[in-house]
């Protein structure tokens, strides 16, 4: 039996990709590689959001072709967002790769891997006709899913590649979205997480066969039976409206988390990235969001040293983490990507003065996130159990439906929802004991 091992770069959206890709491979009749220099297709689902995705898959490509003229029968194949990015650029950077595919693709990938996966096709990108959802999924474990809600993306942020790379936004049709999720359900899958580029621009595509928005949605999921969490990544603040946030808060499974990307802190640069919604309403969206959904926990992007960002710009981004006090971020350098709006604007930020504001942010963003995670000290938490803690074999690990890792002693199983009371906290995790544990 030939072997095949798939290596993913980038988002929670490529995480599920891969899980197609891995599904099909193994529809062709191949099995999982312990590792890649073991395997005999080797598949990279690539990132192209920021340059370092792209430096790294050079260096995983540069041991791929050295295995290659080792062993000629290699084949390797490389998909996602960097191949569709550049597409026949591709086979000219890079000449030993088999195979190439769009993220818009993954339906084809079987035809050319070929059965018993030789590899017979050069490649093809981004038709974007088909939703992957539909295909076989291998899933990393049996009590956690990610559900396709949409492809592609409406949105015009200058710094951002994506559009070019996913192309125009497709939602996926109720019918079929809260089938997949029955379906989950009844094979023992308690938590499911929504993906879309924009969930909350979910639905309208659809219109006018068929009218619903994704509040619609997640009530829908969370009548499925067995359904225990449900989180749905990411919403776009500008199309954030009040059923969706009635529906969080009403949602019984609905976890009160949501990432809710910034960026920027100042309105002169939110406009310049074309966000569409500036600070005050940032601000005053976090409010109502607060309002309705108490111990809310919230998430964020921000990019630093995006083109014409003052210091005086800079400052208002730290003003509103300091103002929101995020639970936790993402925080981004500003990088370049070719063919996008902002790489051609003129006032491109030192990378001296970038680096500099990167350091100043995190520092504000782990300080407040610490922060957070103390005042959970003494709660209860609802932890779903994830397995081992990694930093110690002794301890199991789980996420709060805040979304924070807790490493805690305990006797429960992995897939097990438990109580662990909160004893101590660090700036990402928390941790404790289970509370039955803890009463005796
Ligand atoms: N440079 C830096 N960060 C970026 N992001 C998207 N494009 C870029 C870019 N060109 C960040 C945004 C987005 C997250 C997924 O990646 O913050 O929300
Ligand atoms: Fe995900 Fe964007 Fe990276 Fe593509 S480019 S994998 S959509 S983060």
């Amino acid at each position: 039996m030939k072997r095949y091992y798939v290596t993913t770069f980038g988002c929670q959206m490529n995480a599920h990709d891969s899980e197609r890709i891995k599904g099909m491979l193994e529809s062709l009749g191949l099995g999982e590689a312990t590792s890649p220099e073991s395997a005999d297709v080797l598949v990279y689902n690539t990132c192209t959001i920021r340059e370092k995705p792209d430096t790294r898959l050079a260096a995983y490509l540069g041991n791929a072709a050295a295995w290659k003229r080792e062993r000629p029968d290699l084949v390797i194949a490389v998909g996602g967002c960097y191949a569709e990015a550049q597409r026949e650029a591709l086979f000219e950077r890079y000449p030993f790769v088999d195979v190439a595919f769009g993220p818009g693709s993954i339906p084809h990938l079987a035809e050319w891997i070929g059965a018993g996966g030789v590899g017979v096709a050069r490649g093809r990108f981004g038709s974007h006709d088909s939703f992957a959802a539909e295909l076989p999924a291998r899933r990393e474990r049996r009590f956690q899913a990610w559900v396709q809600v949409s492809m592609g993306c409406n949105s015009a942020c200058a710094y951002c590649i994506v559009p070019a790379v996913r192309g125009r936004e497709q939602s996926r049709r109720p019918g079929e979205i809260v089938a997949e999720v029955s379906a989950l359900a009844a094979q023992g899958v308690k938590e499911i997480t929504l993906l879309g580029q924009n969930v909350n621009s979910w639905g309208r595509d659809l219109a006018p066969a068929v009218r619903t928005d994704f509040g619609e949605l997640l009530r829908a999921c969370d009548a499925v039976e067995g359904i225990e969490r449900i989180r749905f990544t990411s919403p776009h603040p500008k199309d954030f409206r009040e059923p969706v946030i009635a529906a969080i808060a009403e949602c019984a499974a609905v976890c009160e988390h949501v990432h809710l990307p910034l960026q920027s802190g100042s309105s002169r640069i939110l406009k310049r990235m074309r966000r569409t919604y500036d600070r005050d309403r940032y601000l005053a969206l976090v409010e109502r969001l607060r309002d309705a959904v108490p111990d809310l926990a919230l998430g964020t992007d921000i990019i630093v040293g995006f083109p014409g960002e003052s210091d005086e710009d800079f400052l208002a981004t730290l003003e509103v983490v300091e103002l929101v006090r995020f639970e936790s971020a993402f925080t981004f350098i500003y990088s370049p990507r070719a063919g996008t709006e902002a790489a051609a604007m003129a006032d491109q930020v030192p990378e001296h003065v970038k680096h500099e504001r990167l350091e100043a942010l995190v520092e504000v963003v782990q300080r407040i996130a610490r922060e957070r995670n103390e005042e959970r000290i003494g709660r209860v938490e609802e932890v779903l159990v994830e397995g081992v803690s990694r930093t110690d074999p002794g301890r199991l690990r789980g996420r709060t439906r805040r979304n924070t890792t807790v490493n805690f002693v305990g006797t429960a199983r992995p897939g097990d929802l438990v109580d662990v009371v909160v004893e101590a906290a660090s700036s990402t995790t928390l941790s404790g004991r289970e509370a039955a544990l803890a009463v005796v």
